[in-house]
């Protein structure tokens, strides 16, 4: 079982989850970011700090939004690891609720 960071965080890209990892388990995207599935540990730190309740844990997230589960072990296998807080995009609070930013999500 492993954290996922679902749609939500496409284009708000907030990063204080990846400030609190213990373990470094956040992979970052053009504007997304991904939790490597083998490394989280299920510590639970990372859903309350994120600004728009994009973390859940993999049993809760909701039919739609089940192909992230896939994306988020696919996409941590490329990207770049990202363990510290950084600006959001200027333009996040704009995105921060809007439905269908899947295919908004750049690789
Ligand atoms: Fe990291 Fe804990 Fe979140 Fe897993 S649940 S990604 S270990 S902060
Ligand atoms: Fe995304 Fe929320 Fe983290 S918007 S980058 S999951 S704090």
């Amino acid at each position: 079982m492993s954290f996922i960071v679902t749609e939500n965080c496409i284009n708000c890209k907030y990063t204080d989850c990846a400030d609190v990892c213990p373990v470094d388990a956040f992979y970052e995207g053009p504007n997304f970011l991904v939790i490597h599935p083998d490394e989280c540990i299920d510590c639970a730190l990372c859903p309350s700090q994120c600004p728009v309740g994009a973390i859940m844990e993999e049993r809760d997230v909701p039919p739609e939004q089940r192909v992230f589960i896939r994306l988020n072990a696919e996409l941590a296998e490329t990207w770049p690891n990202i363990s510290e807080k950084k600006s959001a995009p200027p333009d996040a609070e704009e995105w921060e609720g809007v439905s269908g930013k899947l295919q908004l999500l750049e690789r």
